[in-house]
């Protein structure tokens, strides 16, 4: 069976992008793929967190995870600081990795421009990724599009190693959603929609109550125009709502602009919100049950239990080819 591993950040409240473009492909790839999932708190320290909120939020990515329908008898769900051979194999990447290949990454650009002083963790962010997803040899990455560098750099790496100490990762490939691999911001269309923006109006977070949600998408950015016709070029707005619409109401592009065609976008605005909460409203129910149940922690035990036989192997391996003596 071939494998699957992504994690997500636990920073900030998760946003439909991160469901839209990640999460929904795990819930799918599930049922015919050996999946890993994981809450990347070591990532999620490369910019500065408060702890108790670290380990809040930890919890709570974890817990959307399930409440998002990810079935923890299918996929193993842990936490990556649980699992110490993710910082040790992502040292070992470092070590394997160009400065100005890390350099060109435009997400540690776009964290880095502009600050007086950038966390050396931010910078070698990319190597600890590559061990991630290379210490389960997976064959598929569910992401949505701002992490297809990061896996090109994987997969330069893992090449990297194969060459000079001799074969032993799989070259990973991404998987990306056609259609919602970028969401955008809900207050500039030329913006990613993302839990780190400051205004909370420009995104959708998952466990925005309903009226919230009617609220940020009655207000969201459209143009002077009234066709909801899908021109990421010249409608970035519009197109960025159809796409949301697309996978919370299941219907292709040309089945919801065929609908809203003469109609102006009030009427498309005020179903889309309808279709948003309908969508979330499974996942909130859950995610309440989840952490009232307190169950998230043995699933994550459990988890790292499982995942860890797995990642220990790799390490021990790639350490005897980069010439570790290994205790006997
Ligand atoms: P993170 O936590 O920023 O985002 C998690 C996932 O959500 C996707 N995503 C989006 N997709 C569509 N539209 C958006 N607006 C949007 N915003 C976020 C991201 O592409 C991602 O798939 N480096 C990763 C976490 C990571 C990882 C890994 C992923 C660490 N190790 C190994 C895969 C495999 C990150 O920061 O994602």
């Amino acid at each position: 069976m071939k494998r699957v591993l992504s994690g997500i950040q636990p920073s900030g409240q998760l946003t439909l992008g991160n469901y839209i473009g990640a999460i929904q492909n795990f819930v799918k790839l599930q049922e015919t793929h050996e999946c890993f999932f994981m809450v990347v708190d070591l990532h999620a320290i490369t910019v500065p967190q408060e702890p108790a909120a670290l380990r809040e939020q930890t919890e709570a990515v974890a817990a959307l995870f399930i409440a998002a329908g990810i079935d923890p008898a299918k996929a193993s769900v842990f936490a990556q600081s649980h699992v110490s051979a993710h910082a040790e194999l992502g040292w070992l990447f470092t070590t394997l990795a160009y400065m100005g290949e890390l350099e060109r990454m435009t997400q540690f650009k776009d964290k880095s421009t502009g600050k007086d002083s950038v966390g050396a963790g931010l910078f070698v962010y990319p190597t600890l990724m590559a061990a991630d997803i290379l210490l389960y040899n997976a064959d598929l990455v569910p992401v949505g599009d701002d992490q297809k560098q990061h896996l090109e750099l994987t997969r330069d790496l893992a090449q990297r190693f194969n060459q000079r100490f001799g074969d032993q990762f799989t070259i990973p490939e991404p998987y990306i959603p056609k259609v919602g691999a970028r969401i955008m911001s809900l207050d500039d269309g030329s913006k990613k929609m993302s839990k780190s923006n400051p205004n909370p109006a420009s995104y959708i977070a998952l466990l925005d109550p309903p009226d919230v949600i009617r609220k940020k998408i009655s207000r969201a950015t459209t143009d002077s125009g009234r066709d909801v016709i899908f021109n990421p070029a010249e409608k970035p707005e519009v197109s960025n709502l159809m796409s949301i619409y697309a996978h919370c109401a299941d219907m292709t592009l040309e089945e919801i602009q065929a609908r809203y065609e003469g109609q102006g976008y009030g009427a498309f605005k005020k179903e889309l919100a309808e279709h948003v909460v309908a969508k979330l409203e499974p996942l909130q129910r859950r995610y309440a049950d989840i952490r009232g149940s307190g169950e998230i922690h043995a699933i994550l035990k459990q988890g790292a239990e499982r995942v860890s036989e797995v990642a220990n192997a790799t390490l021990r391996s790639a350490k005897e080819k980069m010439g570790f003596l290994l205790p006997r």
